[in-house]
């Protein structure tokens, strides 16, 4: 039968299901928007000689469905990472695999925020979070930070304040290191008093740890999980920032009272065991030589980046200098606005993204965020001076 109308599904969706765009990201010439690692440093000769051999190895399994947890071998590695580089101890069974950390975060809020919950977090934070914690309905609030991460007595006066209000608070979810966007870590003791506060509430914390191999610099910081012993923190880390998005694997650590609530919301049948069988292989052969590696590039791109800021913004802006990770924020006078020229920016061949798409009350319209990770010195270094030029063009910046 053929019919002159196209069906029309219109009436059929479940109600308050958003209209979600499919199209790639535009990029830019100079592309400072994206937050990807280095291309260069992608271990792609190391990856297929892993597959190869755990095919050879183990690749009968592929006939099966994967365990509902993900790859037993690859979950016994994460445990003994967690172990030995952050001071979490915990077993295969308390960790899943999902399909990058944005799985874990999005069966975490769904398991956990009902209507009008309030989430907290920092007064800046990874656009995937805010918009998953804003899709099931959280009242997300940020707590204002400085240069070392939230700031423990506004966490207080805010959770206080909001219990006066009647809120529900379900979580605070944090970045501590390498934060993104600001790019912060957060040192031990701020660590410590944040988990105070948390613990004075008895609320737990969803700790995102998923830059934390990315250090170039300065020393590591234990883990809020190890902190609290456990106790009432929530983790997740990924192998996107180790080794490719593109392998779409992460985890989440979590107790099983809490799995058993957040396993309804992981999409069944596990994770993609293929991609599993290399990353398992690749990882205990080459991790921390291949970690080191790329951390030596993502140092000479920071330093390229900070070296053109100070070049051609000098005293006109200031930005952070992290330790490692992928990003630097960039922060104009108050009244600047990097939200309207953003667009004009774009089509003149630099990307960013302001601040205001990063804040949970949209503010921040003076600032963005920088990342570094994905172009080569030499586009970073054209690509600020661009954006300055950019800048003094739109007026937000005297030449
Ligand atoms: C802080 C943070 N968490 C989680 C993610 C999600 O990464 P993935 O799902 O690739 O592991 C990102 C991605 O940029 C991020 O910046």
């Amino acid at each position: 039968m053929t019919t002159s109308q196209p069906f029309d599904y219109e009436s059929l969706f479940a109600e308050n299901v958003p209209v979600t765009a499919r199209a790639a990201n535009r990029r830019a010439k100079y592309d400072f928007a994206v937050a990807f690692p280095a291309p260069e440093t992608l271990p792609l000769d190391e990856l297929v000689d892993s597959l190869r051999d755990a095919l050879a190895r183990e690749g009968d399994e592929l006939a099966y469905y994967p365990h509902p947890a993900g790859m037993p071998a690859l979950r016994e590695f994460v445990a003994d990472k967690l172990a030995r580089d952050r001071d979490i101890h915990v077993t295969s069974d308390d960790i899943v695999l999902t399909s990058g950390s944005g799985e874990a975060i999005g069966m975490l809020i769904q398991a956990m925020t009902n209507q009008g919950d309030v989430l907290l977090t920092e007064e800046f934070v990874y656009l995937g979070t805010l918009r998953q914690m804003r899709r099931y309905g959280a009242d997300v609030v940020g707590i204002k930070c400085d240069d070392q991460g939230m700031i423990p007595g506004e966490l207080d006066t805010t959770i206080n304040r909001l219990q006066d209000e009647g809120k529900t608070i379900k979580f605070l979810y944090t970045i501590p290191a390498f934060q993104n966007p600001l790019g912060f870590t957060m040192p031990l003791e701020r660590r410590q008093q944040i988990l105070d506060v948390t613990q004075k509430y008895t609320l737990p914390i969803f700790e995102d740890d998923c830059y934390v191999d990315l250090r170039f610099e300065g020393e590591d910081v234990t883990s809020i999980h190890a902190l609290a012993g456990g106790d009432g923190v929530l983790y997740t880390g990924s192998f996107s920032k180790i080794i490719a998005p593109g392998m779409r694997m992460g985890y989440l650590v979590a107790p099983e009272q809490v799995m058993q609530r957040a396993m309804s919301f992981k999409s069944p049948s596990g994770v993609n065991q293929f991609a599993a069988l290399a990353i398992e292989e690749f990882l205990k052969r080459d991790m921390y030589s291949h970690i080191g590696d790329q951390n030596e590039t993502l140092r000479i791109k920071r330093d390229a980046m900070l070296a053109a800021l100070g070049e051609n913004f000098g005293d006109s802006a200031k930005w952070s200098v992290p330790e490692g990770g992928l990003y630097i924020w960039l922060e104009m006078p108050e009244g600047v606005d990097l939200a309207a020229i953003q667009e004009q920016a774009f089509n003149e061949g630099v990307g960013y993204y302001n601040g205001t798409q990063f804040s949970p009350e949209g503010r921040g319209a003076n600032q963005a965020r920088l990342c570094f990770g994905h172009p080569t010195p030499e586009i970073i270094s054209e690509g600020i001076a661009e954006l300055a030029r950019i800048f003094t063009k739109h007026g937000v910046m005297r030449g």
